[in-house]
């Protein structure tokens, strides 16, 4: 890593790629600097990558430190094509190979039987290891240019939000890693789905752009994990607890659960009484509940910030900007963050309530009674 003589601290270096056709010369540097150990972020589809040499490691154990990630939360390991997979792994499945071929390159993570030359460092010294063909052009590029398996946790600070920009990632990360591959915003916004083939029927671990829908499609028996997120649509976290708080903003967030007039009205009340005891309030919000929120003018208080996402029939960009928004409304220094529960649970939506819902300090269920 360079070092910065006057500052006396080390540099993160910031290279801007075209995310379509990325220049040769700076994939070429990039996937050099993996080669030799070192830290290197990157754009996929779904969130920034931090990349480093899967099969390195000490390279590894300094991605874990550069985080600030616990050793015992494996890393994903991103390959260039499916043959690449084959190497890594003690056993291809059937179905691991009908599901590459339908969602390879893409927002898929799966869980198979590791080779003993996959580091225990990568895995935490589980028996499986987790595998992706990521499709973004860079990280693409860049998995073939350096050759080799490169695992890769999200670019973030253990907990915080997944970093969708190259400036997350320069927040989180600057003079902790060696280079960022800037490559504009991530499409998906939000992890890749994570699927164990080692077991039957398969399970998802975690919710994402490939909804258990479409997995259906490919193994009908597919099921989500027991207990990862409430099983019905209403049925209340009742224990914050039990939430694994994760992808959090530094304010604490509560979630309102409910009828959908009840949660606009609670969300104003909570808003105005917040706000009224000088707390400097967030609302996330839908384009449809900002109208609702923004005549809201405490006098004397600080103002409501509102977080806008994205229409509430759009999953697609509510997904994308939902960590992003989740940054800005810390950017913007408010004391709390207040949201209305995601209640579709189909696609896309499954995985943004996820998100949601371990960003989540709290959650109350608003009495239907107002409604
Ligand atoms: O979209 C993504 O998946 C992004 C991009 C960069 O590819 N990566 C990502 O990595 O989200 P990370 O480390 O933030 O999340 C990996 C998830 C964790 O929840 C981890 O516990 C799980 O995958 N995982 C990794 N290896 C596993 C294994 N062998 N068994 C079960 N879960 C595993
Ligand atoms: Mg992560």
């Amino acid at each position: 890593m360079r070092i910065d003589v006057e500052r006396r601290r080390p540099v993160t270096e910031v290279v801007r790629v075209d995310p379509a056709m990325p220049s040769q010369t700076d994939i070429a540097r990039a996937a050099d600097c993996l080669r030799r150990g070192g830290l290197v972020a990157f754009p996929t589809e779904t969130v920034y990558g931090l990349g480093v040499h899967a099969m390195d490691p000490a390279a590894v154990r300094r991605l874990f430190d550069a985080k600030g990630r616990p050793a015992n939360d494996p890393l994903i390991v991103h390959v260039s094509s499916f043959a690449q997979v084959a190497p890594l792994v003690a056993e291809l499945p059937h179905d691991a190979e009908r599901l590459a071929s339908r969602f390879w390159p893409g927002a898929l993570t799966l869980i198979l039987r590791r080779a003993p030359s996959v580091p225990h460092a990568v895995t935490a010294s589980l028996e499986t290891v987790a595998v992706r063909v990521p499709a973004h052009p860079v990280a693409h590029a860049l998995l073939l240019a350096a050759s080799v398996p490169i695992a890769a946790p999200s670019a973030n600070l253990f907990s915080r939000p997944s970093p969708t920009l190259a400036a997350h990632v320069l927040d989180d990360l600057d003079g902790r890693i060696d280079m960022i591959l800037d490559g504009g915003p991530t499409s998906v916004g939000v992890e890749s789905t994570v699927l164990d083939v080692t077991v039957d029927p398969p399970v998802v671990l975690r919710p994402g752009a490939i909804s258990i829908e479409m997995l259906r499609t490919v193994v009908p028996a597919a099921e989500f994990a027991a207990g990862f997120t409430p099983a019905s649509d209403h049925e209340a976290m009742s224990s914050p607890g039990l939430l694994s708080k994760h992808y959090a903003p530094r304010a604490p967030l509560t979630i309102y659960q409910g009828a959908s007039v009840a949660v606009g009205l609670a969300l104003r009340k909570a808003a105005i009484s917040a706000a009224a005891r000088g707390q400097r309030v967030g609302v996330l919000v839908s384009t449809e509940d900002a109208g609702l929120l923004s005549d809201l003018d405490i006098v004397g208080g600080p103002p409501v910030v509102l977080g806008t996402l994205a229409s509430e029939d759009n999953a697609e960009a509510t997904a994308a900007r939902l960590y992003a928004t989740l940054r800005e409304l810390d950017a913007a220094r408010v004391d709390v963050i207040l949201a209305r529960d995601i209640v579709n649970a189909h696609g896309l939506w499954r995985a943004v309530r996820d998100r949601l819902h371990r960003a989540a300090a709290r959650i109350v269920v608003v009495g239907t009674e107002t409604a």
